[in-house]
């Protein structure tokens, strides 16, 4: 028998507990004026029950296990940040509506099963590149998201409230809720494949095109039914929807996070799979800290300054049982940066034997501010590095795992070009982000469909 010794183990990992990311630097949190109502709503948190269950997440990682071995595509897809206001079983059932039916173009198309992970029951808190904002000489803290404060400029709004983080969880429940009859219920299944085409979509040629899908999907499920196939398998009536968000506030996370009775281990149930920032991927700091130990499935962003080093030392930290599906890493590169930046982190997970889950994010890396000073992206951005993102992959020999994007189900004005040419002009006329522009119905399914020509290559 061969012994080891303290050499070859090395040093033991530390500890880990929900609280350990106490004693690293945490970046990005709120200044909440009092500690002690802050200690309050964490400890009615901590008192609530989960959002998620450890058997869902596991579930998802199962699934995400396919995506890293190249049998499945994951579309991540939701707001950039969900608002308290005007939240209605309408606005969820859209936001749902549109991933359906990308989904399904994605299914139906290119032949590839799709993970479906919203944004959503969750996404309230914001990371800020500067901490306060000066409106006429009045300089006031950053927005952050409903979880922390509200985004109309007075003091009052902007003062961190940490009573944000109970109405955050209520929302996500309640919002999870709806999800849940929505998939699980009769609304997702394939023979409603027509009524998700909301009619702005509809009239479009996006949506004309996905008319032909869906005649196409009644086509199978006929031919299915006159070969026999029994008509009352799962999943033709339901789909498996999972939730995500940043980990952004860590005394959030770390209230929702619970041992599971059946193996010990410790889930953060307030979603199914949690994500770090490009702001707060710091090794030693605190989010990092927090997401080794929690058992979901995990991602983290990486930018245009991330290095091979970070991806090897972030796949050893998060992942250091090489677990498939454990850990996705999303790329935000740029349009312009995507080719250069992405094949040497490609190459240093894949000769490391590190089994990473690829994502790329097209929305983060091509924001811009027009002459009338809104947040926009163009769509030609978005789409060409998605492509710099499947070339990457292409000549890595690694597999494009799937797409991280901030959508709506609305008609919304934020993002220009796309088959309705929306330009600059066209942005006041429905600009409805509290956050980052995200793509609207008609051109997250004309991105479904690119998306789509890429896979089937
Ligand atoms: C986001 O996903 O909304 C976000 C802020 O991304 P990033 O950390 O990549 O900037
Ligand atoms: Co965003």
């Amino acid at each position: 028998m061969s012994s080891v010794t303290a050499e070859t183990v090395g040093p033991l990992p530390a500890s880990w507990h929900p609280s350990s990311w106490r004693d690293r630097p945490a970046a990005q949190q709120p200044q909440w004026p009092v500690q002690s109502t802050l200690e309050q709503a964490c400890e009615t948190l901590a008192k609530l029950p989960p959002l998620v269950f450890a058997g869902e997440a596991r579930q998802l990682q199962g699934k995400l296990a396919e995506a890293c071995a190249g049998r499945a595509f994951v579309l991540q897809a939701g707001d950039c940040a969900e608002s308290f206001n005007g939240v209605t079983a309408d606005s969820i059932r859209d936001q749902l509506k549109v991933i359906l039916q990308m989904a399904v173009v994605l299914a139906f198309s290119a032949g590839v099963p799709t993970v479906k992970i919203g944004r959503i029951a969750g996404q309230f808190a914001k990371p800020r590149s500067s901490s306060t904002e000066v409106v006429n000489n009045v300089e006031l803290p950053s927005f952050r998201g409903h979880m922390i404060n509200d985004i109309s400029f007075s003091e009052r709004s902007r003062t961190a409230d940490p009573e944000r983080l109970i109405r955050a969880y209520h929302q996500s429940a309640s919002t999870l809720n709806l999800l849940r009859a929505f998939t699980k219920g009769g609304y997702a299944d394939l023979r409603q494949v027509h009524r998700w085409n909301q009619d702005f979509i509809a009239s479009s040629p996006e949506g004309r095109r996905y008319e032909r899908v869906a005649e196409g999907i009644d086509a199978a499920l006929r031919f299915m039914a006159a070969c026999g196939i029994p008509p009352d398998a799962p999943e033709l009536h339901q789909v498996d929807f999972y939730t995500s968000h940043e980990a952004l506030v860590l005394d959030y996370e770390q209230a929702l996070t619970r041992q599971d009775s059946i193996t010990g281990q410790w889930y953060d149930c307030s979603a199914h799979m949690l994500w770090i920032g490009e702001r707060t991927r710091r090794l030693d700091g605190a989010h990092v800290e927090f997401m080794r130990g929690i058992k979901n499935p995990v991602g983290c962003k990486l930018g245009p300054t991330a290095t091979p080093a970070d991806v090897l030392e972030l796949c050893e930290n998060l992942n250091p049982d090489r677990i498939p599906g454990r850990l996705t890493l999303i790329s935000r590169m740029g349009a312009r940066n995507v080719f250069d930046a992405l094949p040497p982190l490609l190459v240093a997970a894949r000769d490391a034997g590190h089994p990473v889950l690829w994502e790329c994010d097209p929305m983060h890396g091509n924001t811009y501010t027009t002459p009338g000073g809104l947040k926009t992206r163009h769509f030609e951005d978005v789409v060409t590095e998605i492509n710099g993102y499947f070339d990457a992959h292409n000549q890595a020999g690694t597999w494009p795992g799937g797409i991280h994007v901030e959508i709506t189900g609305d008609d919304v004005t934020e993002c220009v070009g796309g088959a309705e040419a929306l330009s600059d002009n066209d942005l006041e006329r429905r600009y409805e982000t509290m956050c980052d522009p995200r793509l609207n119905g008609t051109q997250s399914l004309e991105l479904a469909f690119r998306l789509a020509e890429r896979l089937s290559d």
